[in-house]
C-alpha cells in the first residue's frame, strides 16, 4: 500500500514543504508549519474521474428571488454602522483589536442594550471571571441587563449547554484564543485549535440562526492572531484602533460579506464605558489659534464621513553626521519616505542631514490615500520655518513625478472644513470648483505648492 506522503502547510500563506522547518521559507513567519498527511489514491478513486456519481444540482440567475437577511440592531448606532446596519442572524463577526483598547467593554455595552431590548444574549467569557465582567457591567450601570453569563474555555461544554435551551440571538465568545477543543490535540491558542474551535462554534451559529462575534487578539505587527483561515471562515471582520493613550476609538470594517467596508464607528472612552460619537469630523484637531511652522490640517473621508485631522512634522538639523531619524504617528513610514523623496527629486530641497517627525494629532491613524499633499505642506513649512495659515485645509495625492492628483469626494472635504471655520484650501485643479465657499489654491505639482509656501 502506497506510504501516505508527510507534508507540512503553513498555516499563514499556505505554502507547502516536505520537511518541517521552524520557519516559514515563504512567509517568513515562526511555528506555522503544520503536518497534514498527503491525501492517498485509492485504486477504486484512479479509476473514476469526478465527472459522475455526484448529485447534480440546479444552477440559477442572479435575479432569482431572495429574502434579505435578518438584521438584528444592537442599539449602539456606531457599532450598527460599522457592521453595515447591524448584525445578521446566523453570521459569523470577528472582532480585532490590542489588549485594552476596549473589546469586551464594547461587546458587554452591546449585549446589555439587546438583552434590555428583549432580545436573549449570551456572553461567554474566557479571560475574565464572570464576577469581574458583572463588576465591570454594573460600574458602567448595566447590571440590570438580563445577559446570560458565564466564564468557560471547552466549547463542547458552551455548545452542549447552549443546546440545552432556545438559542440565543447573540452569542460573544471572549476570546477565541482562550477557546479549546477537545476534538484535536493542543493548548488554547494555537493555529488549530483556534481554527476547530471558531468551526464549531460558527457551525452552532449558523444552524441556530445566532448571530456570533468572537473576540480576536492582534498581534505586534496587526494582524489577528492565530491562522489568516480564521478571517476567511467569518463574514465579518472588525477592527477596534487607537492609542491607549488617548480616549478616541474607531471601529473599522476589515471585511464584510454583508455590506461595505468602507464605513467606520467612532467612539469615546470614559469612564462609565464607551460612549458614542456622532460627529467626530473635528474630534482630532487640536486647539489652533495661531499658525505654527510644520501643522495643517487634513480633511480625511473615512466611508462616507469627513474627519478632520492636524498633521504636524518637525524637522531637525543635524549638526554632525550621524544617520538621521525618520519617525512617523498614525501614518505609514514607507509613504513618508517617498514624499520626502519627491521633495528632494523634483523641488529640489534637501531633508538629507535632517530629522523628520511626523505626527497626526489625537492618535488618529490616517488610511485615506489623499493625505500627501497635506504631508509635503507640513514637511515644506517645518523645514523652511514658515508657518501655513492656520485656517487652510490641504488635500490631494503625489505621484512620484512629482504631479498632484486628484482625490475622491473633494466636496465633501471642502464642505466639511468650511463648516468648521476654514477659510482655505490647498488642492489638486480637480477640486478648482469644488470650494464653495472656501478659497482654493490649485497645485499641480508638488513644485508648484512648495513655490507657493515659500512665498517663491
Ligand atoms: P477592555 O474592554 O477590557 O479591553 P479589551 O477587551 O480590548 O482588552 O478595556 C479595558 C480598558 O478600558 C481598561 O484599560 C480600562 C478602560 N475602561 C475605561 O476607561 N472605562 C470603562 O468604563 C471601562 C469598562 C474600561
Ligand atoms: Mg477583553
Amino acid at each position: 500500500m502506497a506510504k501516505p506522503q508527510r507534508r507540512y502547510t503553513c498555516q499563514l500563506c499556505g505554502s507547502v514543504a516536505s520537511k518541517w522547518q521552524g520557519q516559514c521559507v515563504d512567509c517568513g513567519e515562526w511555528n506555522t508549519l503544520v503536518e497534514e498527511v498527503g491525501g492517498v489514491v485509492t485504486p477504486f478513486a484512479a479509476k473514476h474521474d469526478l465527472r459522475s456519481g455526484g448529485r447534480a444540482f440546479q444552477l440559477s440567475g442572479l435575479d432569482s428571488d431572495v429574502a434579505l437577511p435578518d438584521r438584528l440592531m444592537t442599539g449602539i448606532a456606531e457599532l450598527d454602522r460599522a457592521l453595515g446596519g447591524g448584525l445578521v442572524a446566523g453570521s459569523a463577526t470577528l472582532i480585532g483589536g490590542d489588549p485594552g483598547i476596549g473589546k469586551s467593554t464594547l461587546l458587554l455595552q452591546a449585549a446589555a442594550k439587546l438583552a434590555l431590548a428583549g432580545s436573549r444574549v449570551a456572553y461567554i467569557s474566557g479571560e475574565e471571571a464572570a464576577d469581574q465582567v458583572r463588576l465591570r457591567a454594573r460600574r458602567m450601570d448595566l447590571g440590570q441587563a438580563p445577559v446570560q453569563l458565564a466564564t468557560a474555555t471547552s466549547v463542547r461544554d458552551i455548545l452542549t449547554t447552549l443546546d440545552s435551551g432556545a438559542p440565543p440571538a447573540l452569542l460573544i465568545i471572549d476570546s477565541i484564543q482562550t477557546m479549546h477543543s477537545d476534538l484535536i490535540e493542543g493548548a488554547p491558542g494555537t493555529v488549530s485549535q483556534v481554527r476547530a474551535s471558531a468551526q464549531e462554534l460558527i457551525r452552532y451559529a449558523k444552524d441556530r440562526g445566532t448571530a456570533l462575534i468572537l473576540v480576536g487578539h492582534v498581534t505586534k505587527d496587526g494582524t489577528i492572531a492565530g491562522p489568516r483561515v480564521l478571517e476567511h471562515m467569518v463574514d465579518t471582520v472588525l477592527s477596534f484602533e487607537g492609542e491607549r493613550s488617548h480616549q478616541y476609538r474607531i471601529l473599522r470594517s476589515v471585511k464584510n460579506r454583508f455590506g461595505g467596508t468602507d464605513e467606520i464607528g467612532v467612539f469615546a472612552m470614559q469612564s462609565e464605558g464607551l460612549a458614542e460619537v456622532a460627529n467626530p469630523s473635528a474630534l482630532f484637531l487640536t486647539d489652533r489659534d495661531e499658525a505654527i511652522a510644520g501643522a495643517i490640517v487634513f480633511p480625511a473621508v473615512e466611508g462616507t464621513r469627513p474627519v478632520l485631522v492636524e498633521i504636524q512634522a518637525l524637522v531637525v538639523r543635524l549638526a554632525s553626521g550621524a544617520t538621521p531619524r525618520r519617525a512617523v504617528v498614525g501614518w505609514d513610514s514607507g509613504r513618508l519616505a517617498m514624499i520626502l523623496a519627491v521633495l528632494e527629486a523634483r523641488c529640489g530641497l534637501s531633508f538629507s542631514t535632517c530629522e523628520v517627525y511626523l505626527n497626526v494629532s489625537g492618535g488618529y491613524r490616517i488610511a485615506d490615500p489623499g493625505a500627501d499633499l497635506a504631508v509635503a505642506a507640513a514637511l515644506v513649512s517645518a523645514l523652511a520655518e514658515r508657518p501655513i495659515p492656520a485656517d487652510a485645509v490641504a488635500f490631494g495625492e503625489l505621484a512620484l513625478s512629482g504631479e498632484v492628483r486628484g482625490v475622491a469626494h473633494a466636496g465633501l472635504r471642502l464642505k466639511e472644513a468650511a463648516k468648521l471655520g476654514f477659510g482655505r484650501a490647498l488642492v489638486p485643479g480637480s477640486a478648482r470648483d469644488a470650494g464653495g465657499t472656501l478659497a482654493t489654491n490649485c497645485f499641480s505639482t508638488a513644485g508648484a505648492l512648495v513655490d507657493h509656501l515659500l512665498g517663491r
